[in-house]
């Protein structure tokens, strides 16, 4: 007798449909998978056979195979405990070949027949949605992280005997993933702000144009100058994450096994921060499963590198393509994964080893330790940033002041206001800040005015720019006029954009 049944599984961050078809006949009592790696099937076999005896079902002394299709992709085992036992269950459920046709099953089966939390639930529960599945069954504990999709009927299940009894009609289930869905999703509170961060104008104004514009910024400045403590409040003027975003940034959560907070859903940007001693796989992620790592957990949100010159080089090499592309793939066995990774970069770094060159204490580094200091940032990567800040420590007198200094919350209302502007900006397009525009969209997006044009042009000779320094050069004054709310680029928002170049100069030149 044949069944087949439906379930799920991930290619990076989407879900492809497996068919598991269970085929029990006569003969010598056997059981044999096929289209799972030989250390998986045997597992498989394992935990499904002791569920199904332990729920009080009886397994069947029969020969069966089981067979995963598509055959040529390289699937989930654990995932696929449900659907097969189900198939193997066939005899018990009283329902048509087309309630099967309409459902996708998934779950890991524990040896007592209770289903465990599963990674990657979202995007799962997703793609059922999309291929136009009516139902979907997923263990009771992955509940939350998906009701926030609509369309589908999610029947959350806690084991093996309450699914089938649910399927017979036997028992009632309480869906209140209908609750969730109703949910408004709250706004964070942070409790660090701009307002603690007296003086230092010139380095908040520039968090605010990288926040608007998802510009990479780089931080250098001697100790204590306040560095770390700006740059972590960058997370407080990020703008507001729309419908699309949250959904992108929760499936990537949801792989990873990250979201734990009770609303079942990332709602506000990611602010990551790894140490510099950051492994490869941690960073970049990896591993036999292809987990996301730290740049693509910051995905629309920021990837802070504090003391950045004290990573490893070639972790930092390694960065570049992503940063560029916006993507990552992620070798798995034999087949590539892909992940988006569209972050805002921050950097801090000191200007030297020991930290105060061109600062007003003694700078005691030799030429050979300065050397050897810079290059561990090497010049392709310097060239991710638009933005340079010379963090300068601010006085004894700024220190007392108690003049007044803007909130996160005004700050982020202007970020807000600029975001809004590219949102319409690039409606039609598959970007969405100002630094993603291509050179070829240059002339389109960034228009200058005469007085800017003539600056641009002597800029551009004086300093030898290079056609990515240039573009990234008017990007950024496109979000500079965008924050002032102007339609074209004037001399001024030009002049500003040149101005965050200064730090580069000083210290990398
Ligand atoms: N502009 C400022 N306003 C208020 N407090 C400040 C300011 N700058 C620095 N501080 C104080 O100095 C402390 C040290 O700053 P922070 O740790 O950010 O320095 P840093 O530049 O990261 O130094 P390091 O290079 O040693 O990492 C802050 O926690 C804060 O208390
Ligand atoms: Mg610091
Ligand atoms: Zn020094």
């Amino acid at each position: 007798m044949l069944s087949i049944v439906n379930s799920c599984n991930l290619i990076g961050i989407d879900g492809f449909i497996v068919n598991v078809e269970v085929d029990i006949t006569r003969g010598m009592p056997c059981f044999n998978i096929v289209g799972l790696a030989s250390i998986e099937i045997k597992e498989a076999k394992e935990r499904v056979k002791s569920a199904i005896i332990n729920s009080g079902f009886e397994f069947p002394a029969k020969r069966i195979v089981v067979n995963l299709s598509p055959a040529d992709i390289k699937k989930e085992g654990s995932l696929l405990d449900l659907p097969i036992s189900i198939g193997l269950l066939i005899n018990y459920i009283q329902k048509e070949k087309s309630y099967f046709d309409e459902t996708i099953f998934v779950g890991e089966l524990s040896l007592d027949g209770s289903l465990k939390k599963v990674r990657g639930i979202l995007p799962i529960v997703l793609s059922a949605k999309q291929k136009g599945y009516k139902r979907i069954f997923i263990p009771h504990e992955n509940l939350k992280e998906s009701s926030y999709v609509d369309g589908i009927e999610i029947i959350p299940v806690k084991n093996l005997r309450e699914c089938i009894n649910y399927i017979n009609g036997k028992i009632a289930l309480d869906l209140s993933s209908m609750l969730y869905k109703n949910t408004s999703i709250q706004e964070e509170k942070y409790e660090e702000d701009f307002g603690d961060v007296k003086g230092n104008y010139f380095v908040k104004r520039g968090l605010e144009i990288a926040a608007a514009g998802n510009h990479n910024v780089m931080l250098i400045g001697p100790p204590g100058s306040g560095k770390t403590m700006m740059a972590r409040r960058i997370k407080t003027i990020m703008p507001d994450l729309d419908k699309d975003e949250m959904m992108e940034i929760s499936k990537i959560y949801s792989i990873a096994g990250l979201i734990n907070n009770n609303i079942g859903i990332i709602n506000k940007r990611p602010f990551r921060a790894p140490h510099h001693s950051a492994t490869n796989v941690s960073l970049i992620g990896g591993g036999a499963k292809a987990i996301p790592g730290e740049i693509v957990l910051a995905h629309r949100g920021v990837l802070f590198l504090d003391e950045i010159a004290e990573f490893n080089k070639k972790t930092l090499e390694m960065l570049r393509q992503p940063i560029e592309d916006g993507e990552i793939n992620l070798s798995r066995l034999k087949f590539y994964v892909k992940y988006p990774c569209n972050i805002l970069i921050i950097a801090a770094m000191n200007p030297c080893p020991c930290g105060y060159f061109m600062s007003n204490i003694e700078c005691k580094c030799t030429e050979y330790e300065m050397t050897r200091y810079r290059n561990k940032v090497s010049g392709p990567l310097l060239d991710r940033f638009d933005i340079f800040l010379d963090v300068v420590p601010i006085e004894f007198g700024e220190f007392k002041d108690n003049n007044f200094t803007e909130t996160s919350k005004t700050i982020k209302n202007r970020v807000q206001e600029a975001k809004n502007i590219q949102r319409k900006r690039f409606e039609n397009s598959d970007i969405k800040n100002n630094n993603e525009i291509k050179s070829y969209q240059i002339n389109k997006y960034c228009k200058l005015d005469e007085d800017a044009s003539k600056i641009a042009k002597k800029i551009f000779t004086k300093y030898n720019l290079s056609n990515r320094s240039y573009t990234k050069l008017l990007k950024t004054a496109r979000t500079i006029a965008d924050l002032d709310l102007c339609k074209d680029i004037n001399k001024n928002h030009l002049l500003e954009a040149f101005s965050y170049r200064k730090g580069y100069y000083k210290y990398f030149k």
